[in-house]
């Protein structure tokens, strides 16, 4: 399978700068939202990739905008502001030609040699122990107010993330235990070289206050976006998509970006590490290696561990293809679900199932066993769907939009505590290019491929951003 990018008409209108929505809006209504449905969507993506001088080469250097879309009695309210960045205020210095990003350099060498690359903290957005926190690679947490989004600051666990470590994007919440895990890549190593190199595991319990719990060792600096839980493990697939240090060396001196040290070196192998969530010997599984970014769930299956993720072609996706992301539609990957034997074998099965990306689950099943994947299905060939994968029969039901649109990450949302798998809704943004705006649609998640149960229609457009959460809670502040 290969990857290949068209030409996307619509993507340079989705590209374009995204207008802050400072206080609540709500939003035109087609249809009737279910009374049950009730709560905020947060989310998260990159809203401008032009601004005060900075031009992304690359859609991860665009600006986060979170955005929440809060319904609550039959209506739905949209407010949306940036992350505060550094990045972001120098921009609006009018200073962006300083700004060295991930795979964008400053315009002058001195703003690049020895510069980490920013944060755009455009990635997730979790709500966790009343915190709301935006989400990135390049950086820590951003505390944001949950109720009016304004950036709080960066988010040090009461000074307990340790320094120099970050705290990657994709956290896990237990769904049982209330506890939130994640890792992050710990930057200290490289500099004092008596410490091994590592993903640093954090267990942040209910309450909000984070424990560092192990470390991962790594022989050498990979990039690492996603992991999973399980009852009783942290899961990590660790592909070799790792920086070449001689580029690095390059990079650090402010000669090329930090972004495409990056490759795709099978020659290093791959390994399945499994941390036991209550401490003990880390267990080691040797693979062939792979490519992927985002895993969907994991969980024990008697004595095997099952991971899906969603796999690759090539690293192009990102190294390449991305970069042309004002004009061209990228090809995405395909679900494939990893079995770790007792004894160490893996096995791999590839679902037929094509263009995928954004894989989601109902979040009561995480880290257990599961019936049902969404996905978000577009590229070349296809008109853009929500697909849902039953796991154990391997049907595919789609809903699919209207030729050119453009939906992101579904979020699924349960219907009551005690109810099916599928008794809830999905919850997915779109970017209509007919009207150049953005609409949140409300879908049946057990008959997806019937029309929405309700619409609710921005006044404007946003990209429909990387990746989002729903909480119960109904965020402020009340309409006037
Ligand atoms: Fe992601």
């Amino acid at each position: 399978m290969t990857t290949t990018a068209v030409a996307h008409p619509a993507a340079a209108a989705a590209f374009r700068p995204a207008v802050e929505a400072p206080a609540d809006i709500v939003l035109e209504l087609t249809g009737t939202l279910p009374q049950e449905l009730r709560g905020t969507l947060y989310r998260n993506g990159p809203g401008q990739w032009e601004s005060g001088g900075f031009y992304a080469a690359h859609p991860f250097d665009g600006d986060g905008l979170v955005s929440k879309f809060v319904i609550d009695e039959g209506r739905v309210r949209y407010q949306s502001k940036y992350v505060r960045t550094p990045k972001f205020l120098a921009e609006q210095r009018g200073h962006g030609d300083r700004v060295r990003g991930i795979y964008t350099q400053a315009k002058a060498l001195r703003h690049n040699a020895g510069r980490m690359p920013a944060d755009c903290a455009n990635t997730h957005v979790v709500y966790h122990a009343e915190r709301l926190l935006a989400l990135s690679d390049a950086g820590r947490p951003w505390a944001i107010d949950p109720d009016d989004l304004t950036t709080i600051g960066q988010c040090t666990f009461d000074g307990r993330l340790p320094q120099l470590t970050r705290f990657s994007p994709h956290p896990k919440i237990d769904p049982l235990t209330g506890e939130m895990f994640n890792f992050g890549l710990d930057l200290a190593p490289r500099l004092a070289p008596r410490v091994p190199a590592g993903l640093r595991c954090y267990r942040v319990d209910p309450g909000g206050r984070i424990h560092s719990e192990a470390v991962v060792p790594l022989d050498d600096v990979v990039i690492q976006h996603d992991f999973a839980i399980t009852q009783n493990y942290l899961v990590f697939a660790i592909a070799p998509i790792a920086v070449d240090p001689v580029h690095a060396a390059r990079a650090l001196l402010g000669f090329g970006n930090t972004g495409d040290t990056t490759q795709f070196r099978p020659e290093l192998g791959m390994k399945i590490v499994l941390v036991p969530r209550c401490g003990g010997r880390q267990r080691v599984i040797e693979c062939d290696p792979l490519v992927y970014v985002h895993v969907n769930n994991a969980y024990e299956d008697g004595s095997d561990i099952v991971l899906d993720i969603v796999r690759h072609p090539s690293f192009d996706l990102l190294a390449v293809d991305l970069k042309q992301f004002r004009t061209q539609q990228p090809g995405l990957g395909w679900p494939a679900r990893l079995r770790i034997g007792p004894a160490g074998r893996v096995e791999v099965e590839d679902i037929d199932l094509q263009s995928v990306e954004f894989p989601v689950h109902d979040e009561r099943r995480t880290g257990r066993q599961y019936r049902y994947s969404y996905f978000s299905q577009s590229g070349p060939g296809f008109d853009s769907a929500i697909v849902k994968l039953d796991n154990e029969t391997g049907e595919q039901r789609a809903h699919t939009f209207a030729h050119g649109e453009f939906p992101g990450e579904p979020i699924f949302v349960r219907a009551s505590t005690k109810g099916a798998e599928d008794d809830g809704w999905l919850l997915v943004v779109a970017y209509l290019p007919a009207e150049h705006r953005t609409a949140l649609f409300v879908l049946d998640a057990a008959d997806i491929e019937h029309a929405p149960i309700a619409v609710a229609h921005l006044d404007r457009h946003v990209f429909p951003g990387f990746h989002g959460s729903f909480t119960e809670r109904v965020a402020g502040p009340a309409v006037l």
